[in-house]
């Protein structure tokens, strides 16, 4: 830390990524191409058919196309960054562009979080308390929540960025990622530090746990109500509409878990930096294709939106 004091400033930053070994680079940028593409493709075309299908003009379909936008953006703060780099093979990042990254990174995993919870919540109250549902959720109250969760994690991340900004960066030159991750990094030096840390930390955890524990416990609530249905078709009808987003949230918990167990064990960093892989990009990817797949109403308005298609062409010959 001395050292870096006396030196002339860090301003640019070297993302190691996946090194620079020629042989693998064109290999992962394809790679990686083809996952930025499938993904931006299914999330858009999730929101074509929520905004086109007037069938899908329910609150839990809103939440959807708006979780779609928000997993378009978050594979765009980092995919493309790393996919230039691997094309042009400069790996350097302003330090200044860096947390522009992370303050975006931070909006999006927080946003996705949210909206993930609140779509726990949505599905509790039309499958526990159906007769009160369409008086508590509505496309009002859906919009005033996806506009809370946008506030919410714009203000969460800005005040972090205030943090940091106070502080000098004097971690190593060569940042061990393929993107800008600060958040449990202690490259930070400066009289706030420790500060940033614990507020860090405790926000963290408060949210982690808090929107943890109320999807286990709306779950809970869901299958045990769908439990005491009696009829098997009714049953299977009530889970239907769950299913696709259950199947998301456990993705989405497992992942989280597993990095957090990693992290206990200090991995090797190419470890750490698959699992950020999977969070970054597979997560945003299988939303779409679960959906697509599983849900029956989505299923079926692809398919009419395909055959609409293959009737507009006809009809154009
Ligand atoms: C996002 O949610 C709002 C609020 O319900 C809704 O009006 C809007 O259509 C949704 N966005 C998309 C792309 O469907």
């Amino acid at each position: 830390i001395m050292e870096g004091r006396n030196q002339t400033p860090i301003v640019e930053l070297i993302l190691v990524g996946f090194g620079n070994d020629p042989e693998l680079q064109p290999l992962l940028f394809l790679v990686f191409l083809v996952i930025y593409i499938a993904t931006v493709a299914g999330n858009l075309l999730i929101i074509v058919l929520v905004v086109a299908d007037r069938h899908l003009h329910i609150p839990m379909y809103y939440f959807l196309a708006n979780l779609s936008i928000v997993e378009i953006c978050y594979v765009s703060t980092t995919l493309p960054r790393l996919l230039a780099s691997l094309a042009t093979g400069d790996r350097s990042i302003s330090l200044q562009n860096c947390f522009v990254q992370f303050n975006f990174y931070g909006i999006f995993t927080t946003a996705e979080t949210l909206l993930l919870t609140a779509m726990c919540c949505d599905r509790y109250l039309a499958i526990c308390h159906p007769l009160r549902y369409p008086a508590l959720m509505n496309g009002r109250v859906c919009g005033h929540i996806v506009a809370g969760c946008w506030i919410f994690s714009i203000s969460y991340s800005i005040m972090l960025q205030a943090f940091i900004l106070q502080l000098t960066y004097c971690g190593p030159k060569e940042f061990d990622h393929f993107f800008c991750d600060f958040a449990s990094d202690g490259s930070f030096c400066g009289a706030t530090r420790t500060l940033l840390l614990l507020v860090n930390f405790l926000m963290t955890v408060t949210i982690t746990i808090g929107v943890f524990l109320c999807t286990l416990v709306t779950y809970i609530c869901i299958i045990a109500t769908i439990l005491r249905i009696p009829s098997s078709t009714g049953k299977q009808k009530a889970f239907s509409t769950c299913s696709s987003h259950l199947i998301v949230v456990a993705v989405y918990y497992m992942n989280m878990f597993t990095i957090y167990v990693c992290s206990l064990f200090r991995p090797p960093a190419i470890v750490y930096k698959i699992l950020s892989i999977l969070s970054t990009d597979l997560i945003p990817l299988i939303n779409p294709l679960i959906y697509c797949l599983r849900n029956k109403v989505v299923h079926q308005s692809l398919r009419k939106a395909g055959m609409k298609l293959v009737d507009f062409r006809l009809r154009q010959r």
